[in-house]
């Protein structure tokens, strides 16, 4: 006899286990099924906090090596003791893993150990042994995008998780793809000493970035000692010695040349991960990119059965899975769950950061939708001034007529944090000159963000 359950979760990433802490608050018997050993999916494991933690860790290396001089801090001879970096960043993921499974207590959902595989439209197997549920909630998340001709070791080639555990700072590390992985990761062991290659496909990084911003950005990451090379692909990538080979071609054709590094980044992208769940069992239909097919309602073409987070279409974020999480959750409750698309937040934790929410200028342009731009840059700003943090800005941008927001991008200290006031006004369908009479705090950085959105309508004042 299979045990059943209300709900049954697959994967414990932030789609996965908010689902199903949000469904047995909502009165479900709710299990969750994970394969790893333990909770929290990619981003908790070898994601989102592993690289925070190391993002973090070389931020303040780095600045005490070269930033605390201009303060007046004589700190010489900083040295790096990465062994106990590395020890740090797996404490940090130890406690936010072990959180979770203090919620799944708290909350009385069951972990089920192990990979998941449909039997049937309303039956798993794992292990062994029989489960079924009314609902069955697919959360398996994302793997990274192989490359032919790039065999991934992780060790001397690696993606983001072999790169959150290098046990020596490379001399030379080369990364494909300039996204976010190759940005953040490709931050952290510059900041530690390596000498940092790009190999960009697109004439651009961060694709999907507002162009302005990603130039200023790429200018930003180029002061600090990165190269890029855009507009090329590798073709492949042999180890040789103690290092690897490469072999690089411009993306529109012409002559190949070769480059060497000790190791080597993999970070083009990632593909919606369904390995070993038979989704065929249960006659889950995927899209062309193997991504589960759902509605709005998070509904699989199977009656009973839904996805969220990685495995379906959208921008791959925690925060994304995690707002898909409650909304399906409170669906199956019979509630209202909702998410706003429009309004879905995105940071790149580098330094300067990067943030954005709503549209682009491109999109803008791209829609025929009549714009205007506000922008405010940080060395205008008086805290910024004393924190010796004054690269970047803050640009609004608000629909000529109405003055309704439309989209926000910074690049500057703390964005990732910044962005929040903006999502909050374009989730309430704020104008900027909303933002514009809201009294901010003086000296602080948000006083860019209300600068910018008063130089939306022609009168920033401190310019
Ligand atoms: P996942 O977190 O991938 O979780 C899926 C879980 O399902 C996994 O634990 C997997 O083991 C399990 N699973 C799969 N198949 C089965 C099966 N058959 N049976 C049982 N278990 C199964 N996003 C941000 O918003 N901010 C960031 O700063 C950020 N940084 C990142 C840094 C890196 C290096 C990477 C790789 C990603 C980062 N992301 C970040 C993206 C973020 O990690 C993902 O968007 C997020 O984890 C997606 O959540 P999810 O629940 O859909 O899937
Ligand atoms: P990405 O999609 O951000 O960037 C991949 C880059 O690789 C693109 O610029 C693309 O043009 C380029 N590319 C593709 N094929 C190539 C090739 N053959 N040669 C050279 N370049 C090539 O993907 P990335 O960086 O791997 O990250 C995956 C996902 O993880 C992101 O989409 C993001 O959603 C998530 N993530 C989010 C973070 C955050 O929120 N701070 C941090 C890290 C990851």
């Amino acid at each position: 006899m299979a045990e059943n359950f209300d709900v049954i979760v697959i994967g414990a990433g932030p789609g996965g286990y908010v689902c199903a802490i949000r469904a047995a608050q909502l009165g479900f018997k709710v299990a969750c099924v994970e394969k790893r050993a333990t909770l929290g999916g990619t981003c908790l494991n070898v994601g989102c906090i592993p690289s925070k933690a190391l993002l973090q860790s070389s931020e303040t290396f780095h600045e005490a090596a070269h930033g605390l001089a201009d303060h007046g801090i004589d700190v010489s001879g900083v040295k790096l003791d990465l062994a106990r970096m590395q020890a740090r960043k797996t404490k940090v993921v130890g406690e936010n893993t072990k959180g979770i499974e203090f919620l799944f207590k708290k909350n009385k959902v069951t972990w089920i150990k192990g990979e998941a595989a449909f039997t049937g439209p309303d039956a798993i197997e794992v292990a062994g042994k029989a489960y079924s549920a009314k609902h069955i909630v697919i959360a398996t998340g994302s793997g990274s995008v192989p490359l032919k001709g790039v065999e991934v070791d992780e060790k001397r080639i690696v993606t983001s998780t072999g790169a959150l555990e290098l046990e020596k700072v490379p001399e030379h590390l080369v990364v494909i793809g300039g996204g976010v992985i190759g940005l953040e990761l490709g931050s952290v062991w510059r900041r530690l000493g390596a000498e940092v290659t790009v190999v960009e496909f697109l004439d651009r990084i961060t694709p999907g970035l507002d162009n302005e911003v990603s130039k200023a950005f790429q200018q930003s990451l180029t002061k600090q000692g990165f190269t890029f090379k855009l507009g090329h692909k590798v073709t492949s990538a042999k180890p040789e010695g103690k290092g690897v080979t490469l072999t690089v071609e411009p993306a529109k054709g012409g002559d190949a040349e070769t480059l060497k590094a000790d190791v080597v980044l993999l970070a083009i992208g990632r593909y919606a991960y369904t390995e070993g769940l038979k989704l065929d069992a249960a006659g889950v239909a995927v899209d062309e990119r193997g991504r589960v097919k759902i509605d709005a309602h998070y509904a699989t073409n199977v009656p009973g059965i839904y996805a969220i987070g990685d495995v379906v279409a959208g921008p791959m974020l925690a925060h994304k899975a995690e707002e898909e999480g409650v909304a399906l959750a409170e669906l199956l409750a019979g509630q209202a769950g909702h998410v706003n698309y429009g309004a879905i937040p995105s940071v790149v934790y580098t330094w300067p950061e990067v943030a954005a929410v709503g549209q682009t200028e491109e999109e803008l342009k791209a829609a025929d939708i009549a714009y205007v731009v506000g922008k405010f840059p940080f060395m205008a700003n008086g805290r910024a001034r004393a924190m010796g943090a004054t690269e970047g800005f803050v640009k609004i941008l608000s629909e000529k007529g109405t003055d309704k927001l439309l989209g926000a991008h910074i690049i500057g200290p703390d964005a990732g944090t910044l962005i929040a006031e903006l999502t909050m006004a374009l989730e309430f369908g704020a104008s900027a000159e909303d933002v514009a009479r809201v009294c901010h705090a003086h000296p602080t950085l948000s006083e860019v963000v209300k600068e910018a959105a008063l130089a939306a309508n022609g009168r920033a004042l401190h310019i």
